[in-house]
């Protein structure tokens, strides 16, 4: 059983990305083995500043081991340095239908917000599915947004079985629904590129001021919420908090009495202690690049090893050897 994932580094991790991918993916470790990679490739079709580029790809680096991954079970690596990746990405391109890639929904948003769409882009599904099937992947914990991409990669795989014979492994999603979506500071999903992120790690003023900065409703602090449960901040500490606790100050709200001033208050002490081992840990790796460089270098090795096996399958199955 093999779990992979991928995060792009095209900026600071949230706890969007925590919750709907990396704690999952992170306890997916006891279950089996576990592929997890940083898609440099990917950001390449949004971002284009190299320095930025570099600097992400080791903060995702460090925000993997920092929140628990364990390079002794788990293999984690650079997209790109197993470029091999590119060249399945392009044998699966000549099976996949334009009209496929037409229809997904991440590439319709992107342009619909107005930006003009380069071909990376709009083949990034097809990447997506080669990063899957060159480990002969299982399970693919992701958020919800990826689930369109995850059936994508599906029908590649099984489109490439029935063209060439059996020889790719067919991937399941991993989708939780209690975590499926975490709410953005403004109530929208949240995302790098709404601007309403809670980062994962940051500096503590800056993040007390996001997170008592969210905007609520001008009822006073005594009137009741009959509708407590769709506060944001309420919503925010579900995920922080034991839900004892989180219900608690929900049934709070709804009789009228807690302020929303003391709600977020809480709400930030448990996001900040959530996170305050990982904090130190990370502190930790980053005055030691060099071991975090060889994770990197380690866990490339084994992912080649894995994909050059397949990588053989397909070119024997597609005529290419
Ligand atoms: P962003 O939308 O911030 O650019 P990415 O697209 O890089 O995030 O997502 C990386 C991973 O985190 C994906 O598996 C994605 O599904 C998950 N993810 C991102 N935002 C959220 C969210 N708000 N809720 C749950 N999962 C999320
Ligand atoms: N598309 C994913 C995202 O934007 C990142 C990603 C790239 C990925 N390749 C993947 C996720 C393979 C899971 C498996 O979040």
């Amino acid at each position: 059983m093999r779990t992979l994932t991928g995060i792009q580094p095209s900026g600071t991790l949230h706890i969007g990305n925590y919750f709907g991918a990396m704690r999952p993916a992170i306890e997916a470790q006891s279950r089996g083995e576990c592929f997890y990679f940083i898609a440099d490739y990917h950001s390449m079709t949004s971002l284009l500043d190299p320095e930025e580029r570099r600097r992400n790809t080791l903060g995702v680096a460090l925000d993997w081991l920092a929140c628990g991954l364990d390079p002794a079970r788990s293999v984690l690596w650079r997209q790109s340095d197993v470029p091999e990746v590119a060249e399945l990405a392009w044998i699966l391109g000549t099976l996949t239908p334009m009209g496929l890639l037409e229809r997904a929904h991440s590439y319709k948003d992107k342009t619909a917000k107005g930006i003009s769409p380069n071909f990376g882009l709009f083949a990034y599904p097809v990447l997506m599915a080669a990063d899957i099937l060159l480990y002969d992947t299982n399970r693919v914990p992701v958020g919800r947004d990826q689930k369109q991409h995850l059936e994508m990669t599906r029908d590649i795989a099984i489109k490439f079985n029935l063209t060439y014979g059996e020889t790719l492994v067919v991937p399941e999603a991993e989708i939780r629904d209690d975590l499926a979506v975490v709410p953005g500071l403004d109530g929208q999903k949240m995302s790098k590129s709404y601007g309403n992120t809670i980062d994962i790690f940051g500096d503590e003023k800056v993040l007390r001021k996001r997170i008592m900065g969210i905007v609520m409703d001008s009822r006073p602090p005594a009137e009741p919420k009959p509708d407590a449960d769709r506060n944001l901040a309420v919503q925010l500490l579900r995920l922080f908090a034991p839900a004892d606790v989180a219900r608690d100050f929900e049934d709070r709200l709804r009789a009228g009495g807690l302020g929303y001033g003391d709600l977020k208050k809480a709400l930030f002490e448990h996001y900040w202690n959530t996170f305050s081992a990982a904090r130190a840990r990370r502190a930790e790796l980053a005055a030691n690049l060099d071991h975090v460089h060889a994770v990197l270098r380690d866990g490339a090795e084994r992912a080649r090893a894995v994909a050059d096996g397949v990588l053989a399958r397909v070119r024997r199955a597609s005529g290419l050897r």
